[in-house]
């Protein structure tokens, strides 16, 4: 799987996207990454990249024809599933958005800055809007290495056991239960006797039930869809 990330800010993203398991799934082979600097494609002998906003008001908007630019030079290398626009007032991503995503081959990422990018790019090349949150960033750059992490860890050979990415919180619409490890007693606190049981059946009940019990009291929302998919026929 390939993403490209459309960005001012290039440095931004080195070190979140080079370590542990995505420097590891690139290694491997099994994910690229490129990082492409907006101010190449930018206007004059500054590398212009973004002006004042018509209309007036405070903070600068991402110009069109650099982006315009930079964009279509990645369509003509490759073909895109998606081209995803980072920004507060897109769709909030989660578990399910990830998955869909992890089946693409190409997705084009781009970071806005100031006070975002000119409306007309949204509309004739960003296919899909992604927030990750209710709250907002001083750029794209964090939420799209959010999204690339939660993505790749998707992809099928990137963790070394696969059944971990399953065992995930969100992934089968529950919260993942606590988890122990040594020592068994700690400041006067055991783990669960069950744990210790090496019975896998009782653990893997126990897991479930945890998993119920705290989805239930921090995610009502979450709780109440599991039992309405869980009753559906
Ligand atoms: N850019 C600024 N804030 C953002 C957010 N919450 N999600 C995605 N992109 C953003």
């Amino acid at each position: 799987m390939r993403f490209d990330i459309v960005t001012v800010l290039p440095e931004l993203l080195e070190s979140p996207l080079n370590h542990s398991i995505l420097k590891r799934a690139q290694e491997r082979g099994l994910l690229h990454i490129g990082v492409h600097d907006l101010r190449a494609y930018g206007l004059g002998r500054h590398r212009q990249v973004d002006d004042y906003p018509f209309g007036g008001g405070a903070g600068m908007v991402m110009r069109p024809e650099p982006l315009a630019a930079c964009i279509r030079q990645m369509q003509s290398e490759r073909t895109y599933d998606e081209v995803i626009y980072l920004t507060p007032d897109g769709t909030t991503l989660n578990q399910a958005l990830c998955n869909r995503l992890s089946l693409s081959e190409n997705l084009l990422l781009l970071c806005g800055h100031y006070k975002g990018i000119d409306e007309r790019i949204r509309q004739k090349f960003v296919t899909l809007e992604i927030s990750i949150g209710d709250y907002v960033l001083s750029g794209g750059e964090l939420a799209a290495a959010v999204l690339v992490d939660a993505v790749t860890r998707l992809i099928p050979g990137v963790l070394n056991d696969e059944t971990s990415a399953l065992l995930d919180s969100f992934q089968d619409g529950l919260l993942a239960p606590p988890v122990y490890t040594r020592p068994a007693e700690w400041e006067g606190m055991s783990v669960p006797e069950v744990l210790l049981s090496g019975h896998e059946k009782r653990i893997s009940e126990w897991r479930h039930e945890q998993s119920l019990e705290r989805t239930r009291v921090r995610r009502p929302d979450l709780y109440e869809r599991w039992r309405e998919s869980e009753e559906a026929p």
